[in-house]
């Protein structure tokens, strides 16, 4: 396993349309999402998607498996790799909550998040995965998701006045948190 280099925004390899996966369970496939996991966990990050490391595949890992300082309010999220995703919003309820990216690294912006989602795909061996959100949880599958479609969050800020550095916005949050998904 190896901790990959994480893009960042500026480079054209963030705006592509990611590519489904045809294969699974291939030595390729777990190497790759081996090192996604790695350069997630180093960089303090709650997700990461394929297309951050260069990897131009639709293929998202996510999950806290504990609370974590950044969000003490959010529900831990299970550890999981998705790949090529659907999304569906349920309702109209929105949510409007700090965001950031390792891919934009020191910023943090509200962005406006539908509130419930259900989400399908696939996980690395091609069995279905097939999952309802709220919340953390659902802000974090949109997240990563948009990065399969070459959006990354600051196209989706609305208030720009909520948009700046975070060591401005959360002088006390500990340096290693100045990260984001
Ligand atoms: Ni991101």
């Amino acid at each position: 396993m190896t901790v990959r280099e994480i893009l960042k925004m500026g480079d054209e390899r963030l705006l592509r349309q990611a590519k489904p996966v045809t294969a699974f369970n291939t030595p390729e496939l777990l190497a790759g999402i081996a090192d996604m996991r790695e350069t997630m966990i180093a960089a303090n990050g709650a997700g990461l998607a394929a297309p951050q490391i260069g990897w131009d595949v639709q293929l998202v890992i996510f999950g806290t498996g504990q609370i974590i300082p950044r969000y003490p309010d959010a529900a831990p999220i299970p550890p999981t790799v998705l790949i090529n995703p659907s999304i569906t919003v349920i309702g109209d309820e929105m949510q409007n909550d700090w965001e950031g990216c390792l891919s934009v690294p020191g910023l943090r912006a509200v962005v406006p998040r539908p509130m419930k989602i259900r989400y399908t795909g696939v996980d690395a061996l091609g069995q279905p995965i097939d999952r309802f959100a709220e919340g953390f949880h659902a802000k974090v599958v949109l997240h990563e998701c948009d990065h399969l479609m070459g959006i990354l969050y600051p196209m989706r800020v609305k208030d720009f006045s909520k948009f700046g550095y975070n060591s401005v916005l959360f002088p006390n949050l500990a340096p290693e948190s100045d990260n984001g998904r």
